[in-house]
């Protein structure tokens, strides 16, 4: 079975963790996008969406579900989202898409997030996957030379610009042992916007897509 395949497994099994009538946050992603397809081809029907993304806003206004301001929703009952990698203490690595900062902040007004992968995105320590860091455009290069002093080898993004007008650095080489404490020393960096190391405020659940069902990973 395809990595695409697992990763659709992982977003229809997330369906079930939907509550009827609920403001449902929604991340960004090639799995999400599988998700929000089972979402409008379900029968379970929200009240609305907060989306990490302007292209999942796309998808979700294409699907007939209204987006709505996270200023003016309040707090979410759910956030469902993908991972580029996880661990099984469910501390996350995401940005892959450069959504970082606003999958950050839905994630954080939600009460649960569901994390939707599939099993090649599962590892015991976080860092194979270059770590995103959206970053100021001015602070470019003193962000990076400090990225290098703990350890890792920064790279820019060519060619990307967040949603938010930023750039992002992605760092290499990073043996993430300490999650919270990482994530939280490199947002101390004057320019940083956000990193994608999400641990402080990682998945309540971890849907793991594989070759023979989903595997539910809990803390
Ligand atoms: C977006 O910025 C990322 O955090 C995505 O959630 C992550 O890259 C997972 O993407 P796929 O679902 O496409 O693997």
């Amino acid at each position: 079975m395809s990595s695409d395949d697992q990763k659709r497994r992982a977003a229809e099994a997330a369906l079930q963790y939907i509550p009827e009538g609920c403001i449902l946050g929604v991340g960004t992603g090639s799995t999400v996008n599988h998700f929000i397809a089972a979402l409008a081809k379900s029968r379970i029907r929200i009240s609305g969406a907060v989306s990490s993304s302007d292209a999942s806003t796309r998808l979700l206004k294409a699907a007939g579900i209204e987006v709505l301001d996270l200023n003016s929703s309040g707090d979410l009952e759910v956030y469902v989202d993908g991972a580029d990698e996880a661990t099984r203490h469910l501390a996350l690595i995401k940005g892959g898409g450069a959504a970082l900062t606003r999958e950050k902040i839905v994630a954080a007004a939600s009460r649960r997030f569901v994390c939707i992968t599939d099993r090649s995105k599962v590892v015991d320590v976080l860092g194979r996957f270059p770590l995103p860091v959206e970053v100021i455009p001015m602070a470019r290069s003193y962000v990076a030379r400090q990225l290098v002093k703990l350890g890792g080898q920064p790279v820019l993004r060519m060619g990307v610009t967040t949603d938010n007008g930023n750039v992002i650095l992605d760092v290499h080489n990073l043996a993430i042992t300490d999650p919270r404490g990482l994530e939280t020393e490199i947002n101390q960096i004057a320019g940083v916007v956000s990193n994608g190391i999400f641990a402080r405020r990682g998945a309540d659940l971890l849907l793991v897509g594989n070759d023979s069902g989903v595997e539910v990973i809990k803390p």
